[in-house]
């Protein structure tokens, strides 16, 4: 009963994912997001999906791919204490922040990047951001539980380790 519950809240994200890409022009990210704030904080979402922490770093799930056109969605799992690097995005993405609660940093271009403010998430919340190099963000986990957030990226599953991210500090 609850995988059948879980299967339908993430096909639904994943079919309201595609009809944005289609009825999207220019930079789709905003459209995105606004899908995944309708299912982010669905506690059936991840039901059924091994999403497992790691010690070392945050971790991507591959939860969906639209290989042909060039998008995929992944949860990442967030122990407290982790956070990415702070980058910018060579493909639109679009965040769903399903559990826990995460820090995002801003900044502003620069030789270090300069942090500008930043935004606690917490489930529900969404963010966006284009493909753009002046639109720089970390993602943190400061809290004390693990958290849990969904991300829309447009380029294929297999090039998010090399293609999605320009990488500007640690
Ligand atoms: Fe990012």
């Amino acid at each position: 009963m609850n995988v059948i519950a879980a299967r339908t809240a993430l096909d639904a994200m994943v079919s309201g994912i595609s009809d944005a890409l289609r009825e999207a022009a220019g930079d789709p990210s905003a459209a995105v997001a606004e899908v995944l704030g309708h299912y982010a904080a669905d506690p059936t979402l991840l039901l059924g999906r091994d999403c497992p922490c790691r010690a070392e770093t945050y971790i991507r799930h591959l939860l969906h791919e639209q290989e042909a056109e060039g998008w995929a969605v992944a949860a990442l799992v967030w122990r407290p204490g982790q956070m990415s690097p702070v980058h910018a995005h060579r493909a639109w993405c679009a965040v769903g922040f399903h559990r826990g609660l995460l820090t995002e940093t801003f900044y502003a271009p620069g030789d270090p990047p300069v942090p500008t403010g930043l935004a606690l998430r917490r489930p529900g919340d969404t963010s966006h951001g284009p493909a753009r190099a002046d639109a720089i963000h970390r993602l943190a986990n400061l809290g004390t539980e693990t958290a849990v957030s969904i991300h829309a990226y447009g380029l294929p599953y297999g090039r998010f380790c090399t293609d999605l991210n320009s990488i500007l500090a640690a």
